[in-house]
Order: structure tokens, then C-alpha cells, then sequence
């Protein structure tokens, strides 16, 4: 795990520190998300014409994309290895338990992934049920009794419509029951809070009894993300439920953040970025993330795929999904394989 959220590190430490006194040189010896990536000709762990109903936005292949490097780089941490993801002893280690991934595109985009990953590895007869309800999509894996949903929350927070219009409530969760109900919940809100125009999904803005026209996205995004952390605070029992958040996923439209000023989109990008340092540096929302995660009382952890997702220009869509450059999301077989990765070395 990475860092002071994760869990493992403290408790290796403390062990140290009983044992033998030095505590330096404890934490580093497994931190996965400090790594780079290494070309693997083994991958990728999949091939995505096998994977039935990867949304358009995600299968690159399909719309196109001639070049493939994408898919042969493999997550490298300096000090250990990432495990290879195994199907099977991932579907029996979570035997019985609901998985939920709850958030914006970058969710589904991951549990796409996720979906992947098993499908392709189990055999052609295993029952496999698929229904969507409601903003949930959830596959069932009957042989293990797994399900894994997605949930789709723009905002985690709540819009609701009133008689003035759509109001984005910075303060108000109002689906967390559904939540609750699973044994693994996996967040991720960022994608939506600067959105404007057209593409704003709200008319006003609440915080308490005061209601604006607009204000400050980043402060914004901060009050719900606490909103979000006391609702964890309050409602989660973690000895039950398994909580984690991701990090920031971050977008390629701006060259100057990987020296190649004056590019302002993905399109022409083949290759990862070579070591572990982004030019770019960590971005303001996901230092907003670590700082609400770092307060929050319950045990959570930080999927922290931001840095790791940086050095991976060339894994996005761009031109390749039939609707237009797309910097944001990501090919599905491709980078959020290896979130999914992360998430069963943390899980299994
Ligand atoms: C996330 O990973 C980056 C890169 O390894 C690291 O610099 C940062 O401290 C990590 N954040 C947390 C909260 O562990
Ligand atoms: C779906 O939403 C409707 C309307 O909010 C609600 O009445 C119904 O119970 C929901 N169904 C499920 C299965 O949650
Ligand atoms: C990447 O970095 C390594 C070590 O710093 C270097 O040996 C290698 O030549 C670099 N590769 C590219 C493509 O720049």
C-alpha cells in the first residue's frame, strides 16, 4: 500500500519498531505505486474481441486504433512485483461478496476492465448474469456467488430537481443505502465538478440552506468529498465493508505537463512516459483527495493510480471510439487492467 493511508506500511513499521528499534527503512519495501512501466511482451493479459459489451467509448480496437504498443506495458513497483491478476483465486477469495465500483465514467470504465479480466479467464460455461436497475449495472458470477456493480454517481453527493431547477447538494448523500449493502466499495468522483455549459447537469449549487448560481469548483468538489468522508464515518462498520477510494484519473490534453509543449491532446501518443517522474507534477485535486482522505476517522484506502496514470499518454482512446478526441477515458484491454491489478493485490 502506498504511503501513510494504506495500512500495511504502518503495521510493518510498528513491528519494526517492537523488534529492533530502526524504523527507517520499513515502509518503502512494498509501496506499488511507485514504480514504472516495462515493455512485457506477454501482455496483454487479455484480448478484447473476446470481451463481450465494452462500451464504445473504451474498445479502441474495435474503432480502429492501428497502433497496439498500448497494450504491452506492464506496472513495474521499484521494490516488489505486482501480482499477475488470477481470475479464479480472485473469485474465490471474494466468495460470497458484493463488489461495488460508484462513481462517474472512470468507474465504469474500470469495472469494464474488471469484467474483462474475469470473463476471458473463466470457462464458456460459467454462468454469468447481467442486469441493470436503476443507475446499477451488476454482473453476477454464479458459480462463486460474486457480484461485482457499478454505480453510476457523477458527484457522490446528490442533484436533486426542485422547483428552481437542477441543485447540486454539497451536503446531501441520499443513496448510500444502496451502498451499504456491499462488501467492497470502490470510489471515484472528479470528472464532472468543472463541467459548464451544456454540460453541467445542475442549475444551482446548496451548501446547507445557501443556494448560488456557482462557486468555486475545487472548494465545491472538497465539500462534497467531505460530505462523502463523515457519510463513511457514520454509516460504514469497515469490519463489514471495505472502503477505497481512487485517485485522481488524470486527462491528457496538455503537452506542457509531459514536455511536449503546444500539443493539446493524446492523439499522436504511442508510448508510456520512460521512469517514474511526471513533469506535470501531482494535480490540485488530488491533493484535495489525500487531504479529505487523511481526515477521515475509518480505515480507507487510496487506490493511487494518479501517478501511475500520468505517465500513460498513449493509453487513452483519442480519435479511436467513433465519437471524438478522448484524452479522458481509457482502452479497455489496457491501463485500467492494471487499477484492477492493484485493487486484488489490495483485496486477495
Ligand atoms: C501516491 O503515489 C505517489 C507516487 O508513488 C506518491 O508520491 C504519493 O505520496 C502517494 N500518495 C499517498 C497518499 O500515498
Ligand atoms: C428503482 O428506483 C425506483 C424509483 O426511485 C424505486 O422505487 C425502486 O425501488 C428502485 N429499484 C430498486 C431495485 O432499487
Ligand atoms: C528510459 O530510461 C532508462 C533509464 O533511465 C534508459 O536506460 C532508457 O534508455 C530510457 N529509454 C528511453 C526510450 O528513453
Amino acid at each position: 500500500m502506498g504511503g501513510g493511508i494504506g495500512g500495511r506500511c504502518w503495521c510493518t513499521i510498528i513491528l519494526f519498531a517492537l523488534v529492533s528499534g530502526p524504523i527507517s527503512y520499513a515502509c518503502d519495501a512494498c509501496d506499488l505505486y511507485q514504480g514504472r512501466w516495462v515493455y512485457d511482451e506477454s501482455y496483454p493479459l487479455y484480448d478484447s474481441s473476446k470481451c463481450p459489451h465494452i462500451r464504445r467509448e473504451f474498445d479502441c480496437i474495435k474503432y480502429g486504433r492501428p497502433n497496439l504498443n498500448y497494450l504491452k506495458f506492464r506496472w513495474q513497483p521499484t521494490n516488489c512485483n505486482l501480482p499477475r491478476f488470477n481470475a479464479k483465486e480472485f473469485l474465490t477469495k471474494m466468495s460470497g461478496k458484493k463488489i461495488m465500483f460508484i462513481g462517474d465514467s472512470v468507474s465504469e470504465n474500470q469495472w469494464q476492465s474488471m469484467m474483462c479480466l474475469l470473463r476471458t479467464s473463466l470457462p464458456p460455461q460459467s454462468i454469468i448474469n447481467e442486469q441493470t436497475v436503476n443507475s446499477t449495472t451488476t454482473a453476477t458470477f454464479e458459480d462463486y456467488g460474486v457480484s461485482i456493480s457499478v454505480f453510476l454517481s457523477h458527484y457522490l453527493v446528490d442533484i436533486v430537481e426542485e422547483k428552481i431547477g437542477r441543485v447540486l447538494k454539497l451536503d446531501s448523500i441520499s443513496n448510500g443505502d444502496v451502498w451499504k449493502e456491499n462488501d467492497v466499495l470502490i470510489f471515484n468522483t472528479w470528472l464532472w465538478w468543472y463541467r459548464r455549459g451544456e454540460k453541467q447537469p445542475w442549475d444551482y449549487i446548496q451548501i446547507g440552506t445557501n443556494i448560488m448560481r456557482d462557486m468555486d469548483r475545487m472548494v465545491a468538489f472538497q465539500e462534497g468529498l467531505n460530505t462523502w468522508a463523515n457519510w463513511v464515518n457514520t454509516e460504514i462498520d469497515t469490519e463489514k465493508t471495505t472502503v477505497f477510494f481512487q485517485g485522481v484519473s488524470p486527462p491528457h490534453y496538455n503537452g506542457l505537463e509531459w514536455n511536449e509543449p503546444g500539443v493539446t491532446n493524446c492523439a499522436k501518443e504511442t508510448l508510456p512516459m520512460n521512469g517514474s517522474t511526471y513533469p506535470g507534477g501531482v494535480p490540485r485535486a488530488e491533493m484535495v483527495v489525500e487531504q479529505v482522505l487523511s481526515g477521515i476517522t475509518k480505515p480507507v484506502s487510496l487506490l493511487n493510480i494518479t501517478r501511475l496514470s500520468q505517465l500513460r499518454k498513449d493509453a487513452h482512446p483519442g480519435r479511436f471510439n467513433n465519437f471524438g478526441m478522448d484524452c479522458t477515458h481509457w482502452c479497455v484491454a489496457g491501463l485500467p487492467d492494471t487499477w484492477n491489478l492493484l485493487l486484488s493485490a489490495a483485496l486477495v
